[in-house]
């Protein structure tokens, strides 16, 4: 029985490479025969990790009849490399009448306990056919803002795409076992309220320097130093994982179901572009997916990139932009949501806050005009004035001057300001940090064409 786990992560250098190489020779070491398939399109690198010169790679396979035992590169005991290679990009150029043959060859490795997949970072279309394809999932995060947001963001995709199993995380690169389950639990939280998916811990693996130690000697970690916190880590990691209730899958319908899913992909033309698609709507839903990012991030405390407010809020909005552009590449998108009708002017020297703004309000269904920076309320333009401020609060009748008959609605850091402005014109004040839902409730409440 073969247990095919996909390993990935929505950001690049999250450590899936390590993962996989450090579980693998762990769960080997524990009696298991393993199957690497490096399966990264733009950095495959598994068998340079690991000192392995391989005479030939998935293409031969694929395309030259080559036996599939020519390509298992032997690792370690217990552990073989396929190195995939540009086959992996490939794969959707496969005729019918070769996959019928290949099904013989990918029989093959039903004698594996495990295949662990080392996918490429990012949601391509790729990443998400060959995830789908596996029977199982890892995803790695660190503890960045934006490592998280991008986990999420590839389950969500995958989710969207039809995962139904719920996948695992391990946090890599984690300070303490501390840090690393208040990132599980927020992603775990996130996942299940807006994603309906539950979602397990493998573990979490410190930040150790015998890694890129073993990596300079092109040795597995745990045979360079195996008594260091990364080899222990990977060995709890594939305890955890060998426990985990699983359902096993034969490795030639994974590989013909990667296939088939790569033959779903844009072909490539003659330049080695895409060929044209067409665009498909904007998937619904973004305020969801906004709440959800900032969920992930917000008490979050003590992430290695000393997040700030701001920077938090800049990291969910960046994972909605790639949620966005995720689901147009892997699917048709969803419904077109209806043709805004109020309008917002958002006012913000800070342009992380701007761009947040900017967002929940068109999340909120206005039409947003943002003017340069420093631009004074009354020669904004129209519609409701969106206005974060953090200067002197002293100043701000003076900046506020002139809004005229305009509503405010205005964001201040929490107990800035003092007292209340509304002597200022301000319909409404929302402190930060604030919640996604306060902020859409107050932009409703006072925009000028009753939404
Ligand atoms: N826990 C860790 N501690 C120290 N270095 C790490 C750790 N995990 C990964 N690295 C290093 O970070 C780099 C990227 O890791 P890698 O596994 O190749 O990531 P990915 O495959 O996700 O791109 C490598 O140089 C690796 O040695
Ligand atoms: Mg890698």
């Amino acid at each position: 029985m073969t247990r095919i786990v996909g390993i990935a992560s929505g950001k690049g250098g999250a450590g899936k490479t390590s993962a996989a190489v450090g579980i693998g020779f762990a769960l080997a070491r524990a009696g298991k025969r393993v199957c690497i398939f490096d399966a990264d399109l733009g950095l495959a690198n598994v068998d340079i990790l690991l000192g392995l010169s391989p005479a030939l790679t998935l293409e031969d396979v694929l395309f030259k009849n080559a036996p599939l035992e020519r390509v298992l590169t032997p690792a370690g005991p217990g552990v073989d490399v396929i190195p995939g290679r540009s086959g992996v990009a490939r794969m959707a150029d496969l005729a019918r009448a070769s996959r019928m043959r290949l099904a013989r060859e990918f029989h093959k490795l039903s004698g594996y306990d495990f295949i662990l997949v080392d996918t490429s970072p990012g949601i391509s279309r790729q990443v998400v056919g060959l995830c789908l394809a596996c029977s199982e999932l890892v995803v790695v995060v660190n503890p960045e803002a934006t490592s998280i947001t991008d986990g999420y963001a590839l389950i969500k995709v995958l989710k969207e795409q039809g995962l139904t199993r719920p996948p695992m995380l391990l946090v890599n690169r984690s300070r303490d076992e501390r840090l690393a389950r208040s990132v599980f639990e927020r992603v775990k939280a996130a996942v299940q309220k807006f994603l309906k998916l539950n979602l397990h811990f493998l573990g979490q693996v410190p930040w150790d320097e015998t890694l890129s130690l073993a990596a300079a000697k092109q040795r597995p970690v745990l045979e360079a130093a195996p008594a260091g916190s990364a080899s222990l880590a990977f060995m709890r990691a594939a305890r955890v994982l060998s426990e985990t209730a699983f359902a096993p899958k034969q490795p030639h319908r994974f590989f013909d179901e990667a296939v088939v899913r790569a033959m779903e992909q844009p072909r490539l033309n003659g330049n080695g572009r895409a060929a044209p698609a067409r665009e498909p709507p904007l998937p619904a839903g973004s305020l969801r997916d906004l709440e959800a990012a900032m969920a992930l991030l917000d008490g979050l405390e003590g992430l290695d990139d000393h997040s700030t407010l701001v920077q938090r809020l800049a990291a969910a909005r960046a994972t909605l932009r790639r949620l966005r552009d995720a689901l147009r590449k892997t699917s048709a998108g969803g419904a077109i949501s209806s043709p805004p009708r109020a309008q917002a002017v958002v006012l913000s020297r800070n342009r992380s806050m701007a761009e947040v703004l900017v967002e929940v309000a068109e999340a909120a269904g206005l039409c947003v005009t943002q003017p340069p920076a420093g631009t004074r309320p009354d020669l904004a333009g129209k519609g409701l004035r969106l206005v974060y401020y953090d200067g002197d609060p002293g100043e701000l009748g003076h900046v506020l001057a002139g809004a005229g008959s305009a509503p405010i609605v205005l964001v201040t850091p929490r107990g800035h300001l003092k007292g209340h402005p509304e002597s200022l014109g301000v319909a409404e004040v929302v402190e930060a940090p604030f919640r996604v839902d306060t902020l859409v409730s107050a932009i409703r409440r006072h925009a000028p064409a009753g939404l």
